[in-house]
């Protein structure tokens, strides 16, 4: 499939949403549409804008890693939100997010979506999209969040730099064709405000149910690996900030808040 500009009238063309994307900021290139985002937000622009580019020079991902940006072939967008949620409270969303994103991902592809702690799409055991949630917070109140969401749509696994070809993977090799990104988008971000409407109105409860019922590793042992120390365990879900709950082998139940878990033991 040639790589075309994203119509925008296309996905907006049955676009029913109660809180998001009354707006869209289009570009063919910008540094990060996160970065992009923050100061539309800092200005004063209002709940579900959404800012979104074909390219990103310096696409950013968690962790301080980047997120490989090439232009045309994948979605790289960012949503601001202004939730009526407290700061600790901050990491419902990124989990939301990713039920949103697992539903959505897994209308297009024959294979399960699942989720990898906090928030990396899986198809297959490789990552075919991921989140960015940068919020801005006073001590009471969360002023604004920021969603990045990057999804590698028909960025053959052939042409990926060798950084992350082994780890990752894209609808168009999963589906085994090309995937129109404006059916994507616009089931996307009418999936993000159906979830995020029932964060807001139902609380976390449905969202975490959701959230298990994708999370590959729920009852598995895995590794988990932090900054500064390593241990195993079993993975046994989340609790209401996000974190994830994992019985460690003498019995307590550790709650990691940063790192990265895997499959398996040492
Ligand atoms: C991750 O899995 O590490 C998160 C990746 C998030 C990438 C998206 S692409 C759109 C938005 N802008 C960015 O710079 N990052 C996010």
């Amino acid at each position: 499939m040639e790589a075309l500009p994203l119509n925008l009238l296309q996905v907006q063309d049955g676009l029913s949403t109660r809180r998001l994307a009354a707006k869209f900021h289009y570009f063919k290139e910008l540094d990060s549409t996160n970065s992009y985002a923050w100061r539309l937000a800092d200005k004063g622009a209002p709940e579900g804008e959404v800012v979104i580019s074909e390219y990103q020079a310096n696409g950013r991902g968690r962790l301080g890693r980047s997120w490989v940006s090439p232009p045309y072939l994948n979605l790289y967008f960012s949503v601001i939100l202004r939730p009526n949620l407290a700061p600790t409270d901050a990491p419902q969303l990124t989990l939301m997010t990713a039920v949103a994103l697992a539903d959505t991902i897994g209308a297009f592809v024959p294979k399960p979506a699942l989720i990898k702690w906090p928030n990396d799409i899986l198809l297959e055991d490789k990552k075919v999209a991921g989140v960015l949630a940068e919020s801005s917070c006073s001590s009471t109140r969360i002023e604004f969040v920021i969603l990045g969401i990057g999804i590698n749509v028909n960025f053959a696994r052939e042409s990926m730099p060798d950084s992350i070809r082994q780890r990752a993977t894209s609808l168009l090799d999963a589906a085994g064709h090309a995937i129109g990104r404006e059916d994507l988008l616009r089931r996307l971000i009418q999936d993000l405000d159906r979830c995020y409407g029932i964060l807001e109105e139902d609380g976390f409860s449905p969202i975490a149910a959701r959230w298990k019922s994708r999370f590959g590793l729920q009852g598995h042992r895995v590794r988990v690996n932090m900054i500064d120390q390593s241990f195993s365990g079993e993975a046994i879900g989340i609790d209401r900030d996000g974190a994830l709950l994992v019985k460690t082998n003498d019995g307590t139940v550790a709650r990691v808040i940063a790192g990265d878990v895997v499959p398996g033991e040492d």
